[in-house]
């Protein structure tokens, strides 16, 4: 076998010296079957040790798992079925799934997430079902949880501390099927506005929709967040706050010293206009109608002679 075609020396001698090439040993709790390994129930405290490499499914649900660790996962790159719930999962890393890029299915409900970093799921291009229901400690999701799932179909987010999501984190959910969110208590503030508008537009499966309701504010509690688009919108459009109204006040006073500005422009500008106009139309007149304009000027001029006050006097 040439070095070129395999996965690399370092990686082999990486896997020679942790002794798990060897495919046929099974965990001693767990029973493997072909490329499916289960290890259901088995009070495991830790990852086992000694999954068959070629490992497509498996099992590691009832347990007292408290880490996934990503060297070891990692070793099983066709797994595609990963079943973990009920366990005790705290967080999931950047590279927990680094090495399981072909996860079609994976079950982490019932542990005790905590918080999924943003990039955990970020390798999980083929995942279709997630389900990370019943994890009560978990209070935030980041907007780019998701990024690159974009094969997802199933997401179930029932009974997780979630207050709120951003909608952007699941703008590359195209194949998006079904949404489960009931059993969290959402606040429906403005924050939450454009995630309802989401729900509206989206047309997804929402089998739970009844049960999926607001905590608060207080107007909107006990109300499905599927059908609180319209009145958030309603609320946050129309609402405005103190510095709304400083603002609103600012641009009036704007408007209206721009206004006397241009109206004082303006005037200078017709006074000025009228001005020269009136003096251009004198020689004018001097010009084109230069006879009668003179004799004009004589009668004024014999007026203010003949004047006893010497003001000149207009005819
Ligand atoms: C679950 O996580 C919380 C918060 O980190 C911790 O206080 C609690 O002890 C954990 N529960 C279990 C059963 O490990
Ligand atoms: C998303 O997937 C693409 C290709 O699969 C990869 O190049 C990119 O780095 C991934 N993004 C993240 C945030 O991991
Ligand atoms: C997710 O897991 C919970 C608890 O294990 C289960 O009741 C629920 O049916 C699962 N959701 C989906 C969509 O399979
Ligand atoms: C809405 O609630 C969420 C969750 O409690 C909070 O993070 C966010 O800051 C709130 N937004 C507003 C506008 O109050
Ligand atoms: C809503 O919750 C109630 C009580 O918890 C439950 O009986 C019902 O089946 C739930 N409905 C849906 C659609 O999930």
């Amino acid at each position: 076998m040439s070095l070129a075609s395999g996965p690399g020396p370092g990686w082999l001698l990486f896997s020679f010296g942790m002794g798990l090439v060897s495919g046929s040993k099974c965990p001693s709790q767990c029973q493997c079957l072909v490329q499916e390994v289960t290890c259901t129930g088995m009070r495991l405290t830790e990852y086992p040790p000694d999954i068959p490499l070629n490992t497509r499914r498996l099992y590691l649900n009832d347990n007292a798992i408290m880490v996934l660790p990503a060297m070891e996962l990692g070793l099983l790159s066709d797994l595609v079925y990963l079943d973990c719930h009920d366990n005790l999962i705290g967080e999931l890393m950047d590279y927990t799934f680094v090495g399981v890029s072909k996860l079609i299915y994976l079950d982490l409900s019932s542990n005790n997430l905590t918080s999924i970093s943003p990039y955990g799921f970020s390798v999980l291009g083929n995942l279709v079902h997630l389900n990370i229901s019943n994890n009560p400690h978990l209070s935030s999701l980041n907007r780019y949880t998701f990024a690159n799932t974009s094969s997802l179909r199933y997401l179930d987010l029932r009974n997780t501390g979630l207050q709120t999501l951003d909608h952007a984190a699941f703008q590359g959910l195209l194949t998006l099927h079904t949404l489960y969110l009931s059993g969290n208590p959402w606040r429906c503030n403005c924050s939450f506005l454009d995630f309802t508008i989401y729900l509206i537009v989206t047309h997804l499966n929402h089998p739970d929709a009844p049960n999926a309701t607001c905590v608060a504010p207080m107007e909107l509690a006990g109300w499905p967040i599927a059908q609180v688009g319209n009145p958030l919108r309603y609320m946050c459009i129309t609402h405005l706050d103190q510095q709304d109204y400083l603002f609103l006040l600012l641009i009036g006073f704007c408007i209206f010293s721009a206004g006397t500005v241009a109206a004082w422009l303006t005037g200078m500008c017709a006074v000025i206009y009228q001005h020269t106009h009136r003096k251009s139309s004198e020689t004018e007149d001097e010009d084109e109608h230069g006879q009668r304009v003179r004799v004009a000027r004589q009668i004024f001029k014999s007026r203010a002679d003949s004047g006893h006050d010497g003001f000149p006097q207009l005819i």
